[in-house]
């Protein structure tokens, strides 16, 4: 049992404490599945955890370290403070990414610690440390590759047959280290080292081959991994709060990175082992909106005035423009004249999962508006224009139709199958995957060029304009 293990003398009020942040860690995780709470959810969990981190505060065995302590608390709290606030909103994923690899390195550490004194512990101690130690150890160094790769550090790297048996040996050998450390009385320091870095070069084997497009759900995996550690870390320093909230992490991230994969039409398996045909191919094209047909704000408004059933297909370029609160208010001032609107979400549309739907909350758009991919691609044959707002892979028909395009497999919304589409894009830009959408070229469909809230003003500038 370790030292940080509960004593009589501490346990009833920690305990409760503990027990009041798990509460507070559940009910935090609720309020995120429901965008206009999500806020309050994100506070409630930082609140239970700001409570458990006090907490240790008053452990006895940390008493001697209380200045230690002190330092890495406000050090690490303002660095995280000041880092986050200066994140914007399409930099989220990197993130996301870089704080996880630092959660799976301090559950490594933790782990490790419990291998370096080996001696002192049961084997069922030292097995769990040895699952902690490897499976921090990939999801710090998976993750931080990943943060990299988000920011353009390092490209995907081809040829993943020949590091096949790379890739397995280093997997074996991780176990056979493992192995004999959780059964040997005292693990070796030089062995322990081994066992460290090949566990590491185990994260960077599966984030290296894979796609640029499929790493947010590579990194939610990685968190679901952190997780995991952590619950390893909470069984072997007897930590209650910690196995509640490693466990929750740990399920909620393999939750979201099956739903995340599902939404894509891929198996974690293909995502992990680059085995889903995206080649070397994945980088920008150059478009030019020379083929495009565009159109002006006013005609745009006419063709959305006059008719009975428009749906809003939001995207990143959304996101970026901040333009959800000019689409609330043009879709008030569609409701007005009868004209029946709503919200088609795709469930990767823009940068994070739910990002559509919590800016949508934020600009207090009523949910029964907002219909989800499988509910309105029955519908699309029902609308007469579809406002695409700043989206393009999402929309990207050759996701149906072309086996060579990076997006092929991943399920879109049907917006060919409306009479009317209408698309707002600054320019020539492709979208997340690098590809150009042929379809804004297709004669059902017209651009309106220009930054989406400018353009999004404009309409609602005609349309009140025609009264
Ligand atoms: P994208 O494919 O990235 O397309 C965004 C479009 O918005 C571009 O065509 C761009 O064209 C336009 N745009 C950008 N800024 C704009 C602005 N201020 N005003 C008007 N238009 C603007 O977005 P999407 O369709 O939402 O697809 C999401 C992509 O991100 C998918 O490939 C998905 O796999 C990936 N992804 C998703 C997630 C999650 S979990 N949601 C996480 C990471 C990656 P212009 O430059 O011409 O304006």
């Amino acid at each position: 049992m370790s030292e940080l293990a509960i004593t009589p003398s501490v346990a009833i009020p920690i305990q409760l404490v503990w027990f009041v942040a798990t509460v507070l860690f559940v009910t935090g995780l609720r309020k995120l599945s429901i965008p206009a709470k999500a806020r309050g959810g994100i506070w409630l969990a930082g609140v239970g955890m700001l409570l458990v981190i006090s907490s240790m505060l008053f452990h006895p065995g940390l008493n001697s370290n209380f200045m230690l302590i002190a330092i890495a608390l406000v050090s690490g709290g303002l660095l995280s403070v000041a880092h986050a606030r200066r994140v914007d909103m399409s930099n989220t994923p990197q993130m996301i990414a870089l704080y996880n690899s630092l959660g799976g390195l301090a559950a490594a550490c933790v782990a490790t610690l419990v291998l370096l004194h080996a001696s002192e512990h049961t084997s069922a101690v030292k097995s769990l440390a040895v699952l902690g130690v490897a499976i921090g150890c990939v999801a710090f160094a998976g993750s931080l590759l990943a943060f990299l790769r988000l920011h353009g550090k390092f490209t995907k790297h081809d040829g993943f047959a020949k590091k096949q048996v790379a890739y397995l040996a280093n997997g074996a050998l991780v176990l056979l280290l493992g192995l004999i450390m959780a059964t040997s009385a005292t693990a070796h320091p030089g062995l322990l080292a081994v066992f460290v870095i090949l566990a590491m070069s185990f994260g960077v084997m599966i984030t290296m081959p894979t796609s640029a497009a499929d790493m947010p759900v590579l990194v939610s995996f990685y968190n679901a991994l952190t997780g995991l550690a952590v619950a390893f870390d909470g069984f072997i320093i007897a930590n209650p709060a910690m196995i509640v909230a490693g466990t929750l992490v740990f399920a909620a991230g393999s939750l979201l990175t099956r739903l995340m994969a599902r939404s894509v039409n891929r198996r974690l398996s293909e995502i992990m082992y680059s085995g889903f045909g995206l080649s070397s191919s994945f980088v920008a094209v150059q478009s030019s909106t020379d083929h495009i047909n565009t159109i002006d704000a006013r005609d745009a408004a006419v063709g959305m005035a006059y008719a009975r059933r428009v749906e809003i297909v939001p995207g990143y370029g959304m996101a970026t423009a901040q333009a959800q609160h000019k689409l609330r208010e043009l879709t008030q001032l569609l409701d007005e004249r009868g004209v029946e609107t709503g919200f088609a979400i795709h469930p990767v549309a823009g940068r994070m999962p739910g990002h559509m739907n919590v800016l949508l909350a934020e600009a207090g758009v009523p949910y029964e508006k907002i219909r989800d991919l499988g509910e309105i691609n029955a519908e699309f044959s029902d609308v007469d224009v579809v406002l695409v707002v700043g989206a393009n892979d999402i929309v990207n028909l050759a996701a149906r139709t072309d086996p060579e395009s990076p997006l092929f497999g991943m399920p879109v919304l049907d917006i060919d199958k409306a009479k009317r589409v209408i698309v707002l894009k600054r320019g020539d830009g492709a979208g997340y995957a690098g590809v150009e959408n042929s379809f804004f070229s297709q004669p059902v469909t017209r651009v309106l060029l220009g930054d989406a809230k400018d353009s999004v003003q404009d309409l609602i500038t005609s349309i009140k304009g025609m009264d």
